[in-house]
């Protein structure tokens, strides 16, 4: 439902990203219901005011969402409903839209940035594939065409991840004067890697993000291997007209803290206190079931624990909630099957009439994720490769008594918290378990001491700075 919007309704600052910042859910009566969501993207956006002139274009994701985006008046969602900015969201084709995110984006480019092909795990390039990828060309398209539409003379433009490589190019073409932006939310992998894509494809991708005049990242080593992939593939690499970037993202220390102390979050705290039993330590970890997050690795660890260290039975409690992301893929519906049998499988063997080893929640509940935060002694986050990972930057900011944080080496956090985590390979089940113990047998002072320090480490660059210093690089104009 295009239109023709008047200049003085264009916006100056415009975010693009699959998932945007409020979902609708359609009631029997068939009114819409919006739910806002959360993350950094949501909390940077916001920096910039109500009032300011800005755009958020995403994709419908299910049927409230179509339902919503069809009755838009002139395509836009109302600001009331999305807690601040004007929203577009595009009733892109459902068969078009799940070959980009399912077949490309979440099977693909996932895969490859989070280097998770393994035998026999392999990547198809067939005649499927091609046809998923002319799919995630229009679904790129239709992102493009639609902040070209709403875009003001010369505004800000800032894309975001992997499901939308190849926009900014596309908009270059269309809106020669716009001033765009792309930031990977994800690890960029090395070219060695990246180089198992088809040639024309990674020459696709990277010329897409290309297209910017500024492509960021979380990490200098993320941004580093774009630009050796640009070089592997491209041979002159990158063109003079972008700017390469980083920005780490950091925790919302005021929100968080704020929120943990809620009266949802004091309650879901008594109940897990209850589940976990007195005088025991607790594991924590948090993370969508999804395979760079290696919760199953982590099992094994806590399960090596228990038996090199059998003075930690009926001691420590695994509290693991691991959300389900991504069911629509069966390779990440059996990846959460897999984390349930394991958990299950280490209850059985070792749990007694009064000790669960291991407290596992597969349902999304924020609360009580933030409980956790506060009860945690040991933060678990072994991811195979993460962009950043904020539940690291997270509990250490929320623990009510100091956490001592279990870190993957390959996390992009770790670029900022390594000095004061316990540092993992997040291959090594056995290097994890030992430091697992040696997590746990930290001496409180020392890790309250430590986690404050990761605490300061982790709220460097809160999302409002994170977003405003990108849009300032943008534009030139500071923050
Ligand atoms: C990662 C990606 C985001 C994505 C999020 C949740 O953090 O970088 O772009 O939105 O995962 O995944 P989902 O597929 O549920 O949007």
């Amino acid at each position: 439902m295009a239109s023709t919007r008047g200049a003085a309704e264009k916006a100056q600052v415009l975010v693009a990203s699959n998932r945007g910042p409020v979902s609708y859910q359609m009631h029997d009566d068939g009114s819409l219901h919006a739910r806002r969501g959360g993350g950094g993207l949501v909390s940077g956006l916001s920096a910039i005011g109500p009032d300011a002139d800005s755009v958020w274009v995403c994709a419908a994701l299910g049927d409230g969402d179509r339902a919503a985006a069809r009755r838009a008046d002139g395509g836009l969602l109302p600001a009331g409903d999305t807690g601040g900015q004007r929203v577009r969201m595009l009733d892109i084709d459902a068969a078009v839209h799940a070959d980009a995110y399912n077949g490309v984006a979440n099977s693909v480019l996932w895969f490859v940035h989070h280097m998770l092909y393994q035998t026999p795990l392999e990547p198809v390039f067939d005649a499927e594939f091609r046809r998923q990828w002319a799919s995630y060309e229009s679904y790129n398209r239709a992102f493009a065409e639609a902040l070209a539409e709403e875009a003001a003379e010369g505004a800000a433009v800032l894309i975001q991840d992997y499901h939308l490589a190849l926009a900014p190019r596309m908009l270059r073409r269309l809106r020669p004067d716009l001033r765009i932006g792309h930031f990977s939310h994800t690890p960029w992998a090395p070219p060695e890697y990246f180089r198992l894509l088809p040639d024309d494809i990674a020459a696709e991708l990277l010329s897409g993000i290309l297209g910017a005049d500024r492509a960021a990242f979380l990490t200098h080593r993320w941004a580093d291997a774009f630009r050796d992939c640009c070089h592997a593939v491209l041979g002159p690499g990158i063109p003079s007209g972008t700017r390469i970037g980083v920005h780490g993202l950091g925790a919302d220390a005021e929100f968080l803290r704020k929120r943990a102390h809620e009266d949802d979050v004091n309650e879901r705290m008594a109940a897990l206190r209850e589940e976990i039993g007195a005088d025991r330590r607790t594991i924590v970890r948090v993370d969508r079931t999804e395979l760079s997050k290696n919760i199953v690795r982590g099992l094994l660890a806590y399960r090596q624990l228990l038996d090199d260290h059998p003075e930690w039975r009926e001691r420590v409690v695994h509290v693991a909630f691991a959300y389900p992301s991504r069911q629509d893929l069966a390779v990440y519906r059996e990846y959460t099957a897999e984390v349930r049998r394991v958990a299950d499988e280490i209850n059985e063997r070792y749990g007694t009439s009064g000790w669960t080893p291991v407290e596992l929640h597969v349902k999304d509940d924020f609360a009580r994720s933030l409980a956790a935060y506060r009860l945690a002694d040991v933060a678990l986050v072994n991811p195979i490769r993460d962009g950043m990972n904020l539940v690291a930057k997270e509990v250490p900011v929320v623990s009510d008594e100091g956490c001592a944080l279990v870190l993957s080496r390959e996390a992009g956090a770790h670029e900022e918290l390594g000095e004061d985590a316990f540092t993992v390979n997040p291959y090594d089940i056995g290097g994890t378990a030992e430091a697992l113990h040696e997590a746990l047998s930290l001496p409180a002072e020392e890790r309250a001491a430590r986690s404050k320090r990761l605490a300061a480490a982790a709220t460097a660059l809160p999302p409002a700075q994170w977003f405003l210093d990108q849009l300032s690089e943008l534009t030139g104009r500071p923050g």
